[in-house]
């Protein structure tokens, strides 16, 4: 049982009424457990079918699946290989929410771990993401989930709201997961519990406040702001978001997707402003609330990627028969996003290929999350090989010499390199945790 806080469960009381009786008892349940597939890389039928009747799809997200089994799925290889990521359900309620354009151009602002800005790059099919993240270790960690599904349309930087001051215009959906008092995660966290007071919440919605003022400019006429938090205090949603839309009058609140909707509480100050319990919506709990800018959307500015040819890039690529765009930057080759991100920290800039070393380009784990399945040469692991390849052991192949992805089950895990019948494994080292 979780021991919540007086002045929480005080306040919890004046918010939900009769309610609030249901909500306690939501602490003495076990947390749903729940994921995205990787729709780029598997389908949500495909990935369904190899865990027959554990999984239920969650109707306001339509790669999210609730799941149950006592699989450590975190651990299998299905998961190293990208195809899904695990999210709490009520999280994916934000992205969910709106309606994005296929090729917009969006910033998530506040983006570690990582799981909504999977989400959202998966709907901008022909748009381009910049995912950031202020500290700079969860800015790694954010990195290696992005890699990890092999996506090719973000940059993730590592920086402050503030410094997007120059991008002025430039985002048609800005979204601002913002860092908040946690109080949905009370059931999960006990940090979150033990760090919880009326001051931090204070605290909290001062600094939700300064970060929308920060990156208002940066969106363009037309555009989207998402703001969402995990937490029920009325000072860090209604509080935040009805002094926000006091202040710019050029904003409107737009009401979320219907699915959203139904699974969400509407808030006693807005229909549209949304918010999810543990008693009511099979998650942990989140707010969210829509702010469209007035105006026409107009057209993005976005860059050519500056295209360069390094020899020994060039030559790689042709030898597995690629064509992408690249650029170079000292001795890494990166495909980029048009989006000229000059003055940013930036930790990856679409797909980072690889280094040029001497006389040869080594490629990365990025290159094969996301070129593997378009490499010929591919190595396919048999169960027994697979759990070797996990932990970085060379393993014996009959492929041709050279690079391959090395696949399972459909689906690229890595990359190696095949010498005389064996495999270099190319495995992070990092990644190797398979037991
Ligand atoms: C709720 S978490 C984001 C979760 C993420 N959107 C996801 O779906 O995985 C909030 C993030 O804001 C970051 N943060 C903390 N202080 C910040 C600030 N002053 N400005 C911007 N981001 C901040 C935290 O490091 C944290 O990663």
């Amino acid at each position: 049982m979780v021991n919540l806080p007086i002045e929480f469960a005080e306040r919890m009381k004046r918010l939900l009424g009769e309610e609030y009786e249901a909500f306690l008892q939501s602490y003495d349940s076990t947390p749903s457990r729940a994921l995205t597939v990787n729709t780029n890389k598997i389908s949500v039928e495909n990935f369904r079918d190899i865990f027959p009747q554990k999984t239920t799809p969650i109707p306001y997200a339509e790669e999210g699946l609730y799941f149950e089994g006592e699989e450590r799925l975190g651990r299998t290889p299905l998961h190293h290989a990208g195809a899904f990521y695990l999210q709490e359900p009520s999280a994916m309620i934000p992205v969910a929410a709106a309606q994005i354009p296929s090729d917009a151009v969006a910033l998530d602002l506040c983006a570690a771990p990582g799981g909504k800005s999977i989400m959202l790059a998966k709907r901008l099919k022909n748009g381009c993401l910049v995912s950031n993240e202020i500290n700079l270790s969860r800015a790694k960690i954010l990195y290696s989930n992005i890699e990890r599904m092999g996506l090719k349309n973000v940059a993730v930087t590592n920086n402050a709201p503030k410094d997007f001051a120059k991008y002025k215009q430039t985002f048609d959906v800005i979204l601002v997961d913002a860092p908040c008092s946690g109080e949905g995660m009370f059931r999960k966290d006990e940090d979150a519990v033990r760090m919880w007071s009326e001051a931090s919440v204070r605290g909290c919605a001062q600094r939700q406040t300064e970060i929308l003022d920060s990156i208002v400019d940066c969106l363009k006429p037309g555009g989207l702001i998402i703001y969402s938090t995990c937490t029920f205090s009325q000072e860090e949603n209604e509080g935040v978001v009805t002094g926000f839309l006091g202040k710019y009058p050029d904003f409107v609140l737009e009401k979320p997707t219907d699915e959203v909707i139904k699974i969400t509480a509407e808030s006693k100050d807005s229909p549209y402003m949304r918010r999810a319990y543990p008693h009511t919506c099979g998650g942990e709990g989140q707010f969210v609330a829509l702010l469209r800018k007035s105006g026409e959307r107009m057209p993005s500015r976005l860059i050519d990627v500056k295209t360069a040819s390094a020899k020994t890039v060039s030559a790689f690529l042709k030898s597995i028969d690629l064509e992408i765009k690249y650029k170079m930057d000292g001795d890494r080759a990166e495909t980029g996003i048009p989006l000229d991100l000059r003055g940013l920290r930036v930790v990856a800039n679409g797909v980072y290929l690889g280094n040029t070393e001497k006389n040869f380009f080594k490629p990365s784990h990025h290159f094969f999350t996301a070129y593997g399945g378009n490499m010929k040469n591919k190595f396919l692991l048999n169960i027994g090989d697979t759990e070797k390849y996990l932990r970085g052991e060379e393993l014996i192949c009959d492929n041709n010499n050279g690079y391959c992805a090395v696949i399972c089950e459909g689906l690229t895990l890595g990359g190696g390199k095949v010498s005389e019948g064996r495999l270099k494994n190319l495995y992070p080292k990092g990644l190797r945790n398979f037991k």
